[in-house]
């Protein structure tokens, strides 16, 4: 198990190590509590079982939950919650979630609730799950009247990102990891480019890990990993969800050095850089649909609800990223425009 990486998330008495390679996820057994005499795996059926580790000489239940955004709901945690009482799950056992993103948010939110609050740790099986929803200790679910409106903070005692679950994930998921991974190179202002795939899964827990560490309830600069994120939740609504999230981050980031651009905070030299993270690292797309209207787009991301009272964006300076409020309207749409025209010869 030596190409194993551990990377810490240091918060005092809930510290945790992420533990990042090929096969990791056999080391977490030793990383739950030893009291945990009961493990509820939390998963879908579309995940691998092999992914699942082998918890030998504990009681382990094992509960499907759906695929796809409709069942990270509230009765799909009132089922696991009977599941976990009809098992005998007491306060010092422990939840295990082994998916992508929308599997360890909701075994999150159900160990956060259970007993109020009992230990859950998790096997990341998607690259966005690696790389941000398993890290941090966000939990929740969706109610009809918004994505991600009912949860709490409630930290992980143990993640495993383990590589072996990317040997099956389809590529359209993949994309939506690397859209997340992109926005990584901005935060530190490092090359991870030359690193390999692993190198850079823990580079980007480590930097969410020590974002997190300073900042867990998301009062400063954790807003940070939102970079890109403005334009890309304007992108999936506008485009009637068919362009994943992932997708649309991809083309958020570079619309964001764009408008940090038309602001003067950045010069061409950066507005490349990201051009040649998100299109040359990862392979995705920079373009801005051309049938999304720039009006549209706008009075999307005047409804941000991270836009506190006016527009609100994450951008690039020479000092490195930070939360601007009250951008002009006028100087967005010249963004739109240079985004638009960018290495389209006249
Ligand atoms: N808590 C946070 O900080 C945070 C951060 C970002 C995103 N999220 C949440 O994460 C969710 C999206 O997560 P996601 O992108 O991982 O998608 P997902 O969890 O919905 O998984 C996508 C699909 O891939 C399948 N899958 C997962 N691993 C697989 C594997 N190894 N092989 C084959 N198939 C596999 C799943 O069954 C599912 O069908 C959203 O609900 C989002 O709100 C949370």
């Amino acid at each position: 198990m030596s190409d194993v990486r551990t990377v810490r998330v240091e918060l005092g008495d809930r510290s945790y190590p992420v533990v990042v390679g090929r096969g990791a996820r056999h080391e977490l057994p030793s990383l739950i509590p030893n009291g945990s005499r009961r493990v509820a795996i939390v998963t879908q059926e579309s995940i691998p079982a092999v992914l699942i580790p082998a918890f030998a000489g504990r009681d382990v239940h094992r509960f499907v939950i759906g695929d796809g955004e409709d069942h990270k709901s509230l009765s799909t945690i009132e089922e696991l919650m009977r599941g976990f009482s009809r098992a005998g799950l007491t306060r010092t056992d422990c939840v295990v979630g082994v998916g992508g993103g929308l599997v360890t948010d909701v075994a999150g939110f159900a160990a956060a609730s259970y007993h109020r609050g009992i230990p859950v740790a998790h096997v990341a099986t998607t690259l966005l799950a690696m790389v941000d929803a398993a890290i941090g200790g966000k939990t929740g679910v969706n109610i009809p009247e918004g994505k991600n409106l009912v949860g709490a903070f409630w930290q992980p005692c143990a993640v495993a990102c383990d590589t072996d679950a990317l040997d099956t994930l389809p590529e359209s998921e993949s994309r939506c990891g690397r859209g997340e991974m992109a926005k990584y190179h901005f935060i530190v202002r490092e090359d991870l480019s030359t690193q390999s795939l692993e190198e850079r899964i823990a580079a980007c827990v480590r930097i969410k890990a020590e974002v997190v560490a300073g900042d867990e309830r998301e009062s400063g600069r954790r807003a940070l990993l939102n970079y890109g994120h403005t334009l890309a939740h304007a992108i999936e609504v506008n485009s009637g969800w068919t362009i994943a999230h992932g997708e649309a981050v991809a083309i958020g980031l570079v619309f964001a050095a764009h408008l940090a651009h038309v602001l003067g905070r950045i010069d061409d030299r950066r507005v490349a850089d990201h051009y040649a993270v998100v299109k040359d690292t990862y392979g995705l797309s920079t373009a801005l649909p051309k049938d999304l209207d720039d009006d549209a787009l706008i009075e999307s991301m005047k409804r941000d609800k991270k836009a506190l009272s006016s527009l609100t964006f994450v951008l690039d300076s020479r000092d490195g990223l930070e939360v601007i409020e009250g951008i002009d309207e006028a100087k967005i749409r010249d963004a739109l425009k240079a985004h638009r025209g960018y290495g389209v010869s006249s």
